[in-house]
């Protein structure tokens, strides 16, 4: 094989890996590789797998499977991502294609292990090292109005369904001034607002500070806009950081806070932590402090041994909270962890229609949420060209999608009165701010 010149990277899964696919370009990009055009082949493919719901494993050996061409040639094949450390060696010797394994805490070996294969030597690389992959991965230089930014990864709550806690190992904090460097990087190429990422965003604590006061340090960079962080979980929702929704103004009035169940006899069965009381308590201190707050969450149906009548209390709690967006599945057993082999596994049609009720719950909620915004007047950060001659798309504080016809270029903030709600976004009118106030 000849050293590659082109790349492709497909991510799936959450936005970890959204941040850890930009991660591998920008170190291809570094040994002289260009991102194939799309529709094109690459010399290289990276697919970058998720592990957490379904038959993962299978759905990426056969996306492996596909990448044969016509002609019988194949390009050079990474494995990466949470399936790449599940798997690891394994995954050699279920398929000869892939030429490398490499996990998430890794992949700052990449060029290296891919200048090997290009010699014919397959590796594998599921290290979770003592040297952190960010001190060996090179400074953020463009990027778009809204920026993923990792500040946290891994997980020690163990919650009995989650494979997290192997595919991605202990909670590990980056250090404050690496996240502020790179804060600094990526607002200087063109961030205009940052999201901070961790499968538990709101237990990062690293050199003295909290997320919190993360955040207060962020939001003293003048030329970022807007700040948002996810995925929190309940029992790190500290006061320092209901205080930061009332008083940062860059921080935006939107949190993701699963909850996975409305019933204590399942949230114990799932390991979470904290009850529904707890919750909804928590839930009532951030809408003290900040009374607008869009609240989202995830929940799973089908958790071994849910009744009919913990699930309605699972549509009870949507009703409650009155999520202005959520994410719903069916429970999905994964190797090795201890809910997989519970008693009580609920049978597929019987999840079938608890996903169906659940969705149909939520997007009521969501829908309602959307509608009660029409008339009112929100600042819109453009993030790209609409299909309409004229048109933009940008976010709302909210992180709702918005529509308008603007000559504001991407990066801008401009203000809009939201005319009409979609099912998934909202159409607006550009306003001057005079109008708007
Ligand atoms: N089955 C179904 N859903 C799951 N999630 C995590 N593990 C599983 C599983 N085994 C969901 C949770 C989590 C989201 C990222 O994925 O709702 O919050
Ligand atoms: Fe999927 Fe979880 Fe890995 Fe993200 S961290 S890619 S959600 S398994």
């Amino acid at each position: 094989m000849t050293a590659p010149k082109t790349f492709r990277i497909k991510s799936f899964g959450c936005q970890m890996n959204v941040y850890d696919g930009e991660r591998m370009a920008e170190l291809l990009g570094d040994t002289g590789m260009t991102a194939a055009p799309d529709g094109a082949d690459a010399d290289l493919v990276v697919l970058n797998t998720c592990h957490i719901r379904e038959k993962a494993a299978e759905k990426a050996y056969s996306d492996v499977g596909r990448l044969t061409r016509e002609d019988g040639t194949k390009p050079i094949v990474a494995l990466a991502g949470c399936v790449a450390q599940a798997e690891g060696a394994e995954a050699q010797r279920r398929s000869k294609l892939i030429d490398l394994v490499v996990g998430p805490q890794a992949y700052h070996r990449l060029p290296h292990m891919v200048a090997e294969a290009a010699a014919g030597r397959r590796s594998v690389d599921t290290d979770m090292p003592a040297i952190s992959k960010f001190d060996a991965l090179p400074a953020r230089r463009r990027s778009g109005p809204s920026a993923f930014l990792s500040v946290q990864e891994g997980c020690d709550k163990f919650c009995t369904y989650c494979v997290v806690p192997y595919t991605r190992g202990a909670e590990i904090s980056r250090s404050f001034a690496q996240i502020v460097a790179e804060a600094e990087e990526l607002v200087a190429g063109g961030a205009r607002e940052l999201t901070l990422l961790g499968q538990n965003v709101n237990a990062w604590e690293a050199d003295g500070h909290d997320l919190a006061s993360l955040i207060r340090h962020l939001a003293t960079f003048g030329e970022l806009e807007r700040i948002r962080y996810t995925t929190s979980h309940p029992v790190n929702m500290g006061d320092a950081l209901i205080q930061a929704h009332a008083d940062v103004a860059k921080l935006t009035p939107y949190l993701h806070l699963p909850v996975q169940s409305g019933s204590d006899p399942i949230l114990r069965a799932m390991n979470r932590s904290h009850a529904v009381d707890s919750y909804l308590a928590t839930i009532a201190r951030v809408r003290e402090a900040r009374p607008d707050i869009a609240i989202s969450g995830d929940f799973i149906v089908g958790f071994p041994g849910e009744t009919e009548a913990d699930f309605e209390a699972t549509l009870a709690i949507v009703d409650t909270v009155r999520y202005a967006s959520a994410f719903s599945f069916k429970y999905s057993p994964r190797p090795g962890t201890p809910a997989a082999t519970m008693a009580g596994q609920v049978a597929p049609e019987v999840m079938d229609d608890r996903l169906q009720r659940l969705q149909a719950c939520i997007s009521q909620h969501s829908t309602a949420f959307n509608a009660s915004c029409v008339g009112r007047t929100v600042p819109v950060l453009i993030e790209k060209k609409g299909r309409k001659p004229g048109q933009m798309i940008g976010k709302s504080p909210y992180l709702q999608s918005v529509f308008l016809d603007t000559a504001a270029p991407t990066g801008t903030i401009v203000h809009a009165r939201l005319t009409h709600a979609l099912p998934n976004s909202l159409g607006g009118e550009e306003v001057t701010l005079a109008a708007a106030a």
